[in-house]
């Protein structure tokens, strides 16, 4: 590894980030949670098209776990992160051992997009990930972030909160990457065996074809109703929600799609794991 490459403390990140600024450089974050995949690293190639140097952080962050997930067993392999971080052209890698102080006892309350869908089963996610994602632009200071489209809720939750709170940092959104089959690349498919995998290939399929009718004006609940249970007739033990929504502020549509930006966003459970995709809807 390059020398000062991964950094662990943040005065040495700090010192590092004036350094390139000092030089002029305009900088760009990737924040992510380790685990890394060809999503992640089609992150980092978009801030590469933005910006002179590439941060990416490594944090298994453990406000936006709520008990009973899967924090301790969440997948780790930081060694291997950093050399496809290294060969993806990365400028430093930032995995620090502690975000949180003992006695740290701020939170956000952020709502707007960050209500309903994901919410409604995770309540704590999003004021975690609004935490830690402000930790992270106040310690890094990057001009540009980069936020996957897999997590689209995050990006809009992510956006909203950076306007509302002056953060200088500009978002990025990057398309998700699939598998050959569709399934949305993801850490958490680290978890299937064999069966799970095959069967958490049909969430894609089941919901392109259900966004397909939408968009050629079929009812909205009919449509996700349906695939609901074709979610369910393959397999998965439950679904979540299977919703449309306006792609900008993230508020349910019913009905048949009109010429609003609009989003099709669905969570299901597949043998344990629990998985999310969304795809725009074209009218
Ligand atoms: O999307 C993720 O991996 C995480 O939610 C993030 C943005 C890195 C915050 O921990």
């Amino acid at each position: 590894m390059p020398k000062n490459f991964i950094i662990t403390s943040e005065t040495e990140l700090r010192s590092q980030v004036k350094r390139w600024r000092v030089k002029g450089k305009t900088i760009a974050l990737v924040p992510t949670m380790g685990a890394l995949h060809a999503g992640h690293l089609s992150l980092i190639a978009k801030a590469k098209q933005h910006a002179d140097k590439i941060v990416a952080s490594i944090y298994v962050n453990e406000t936006q776990f709520a008990e009973g997930e899967d924090l301790d067993t969440y997948p780790r392999d930081h060694a291997n992160d950093c050399e496809m971080l290294r060969a993806a052209g990365c400028d430093l890698v930032y995995m620090p051992k502690k975000m949180y102080a003992d006695n740290h006892a701020t939170t956000i309350n952020i709502a707007g997009p960050a209500l309903g869908l994901e919410s409604e089963a995770r309540a704590h996610f999003f004021a975690g990930v609004a935490l830690i994602v402000t930790k992270l632009f106040n310690r890094v200071q990057p001009d540009l972030a980069v936020f996957g489209e897999k997590d689209y809720q995050q990006l809009l939750t992510i956006r909203r909160l950076t306007a509302d709170l002056d953060m200088p940092v500009r978002i990025l959104a990057a398309p998700i990457i699939r598998e050959a089959d569709g399934l949305a690349m993801s850490s958490r498919n680290k978890y299937f065996g064999d069966e799970a995998r095959e069967i958490a290939g049909r969430l894609n399929v089941i919901m392109q074809k259900c966004a397909k009718k939408i968009s050629q004006g079929a009812d909205i609940k009919i449509s996700t109703d349906k695939a609901c249970q074709q979610i369910l007739d393959a397999g998965f033990e439950h679904v979540d929600y299977m919703a449309v929504a306006d792609a900008n502020s993230l508020a349910l549509l019913t009905g048949h799609l009109t010429d609003t930006p609009a989003r099709l966003l669905v969570a299901a459970h597949c043998q344990g794991v629990r998985l999310i995709d969304n795809c725009a809807l074209i009218r």
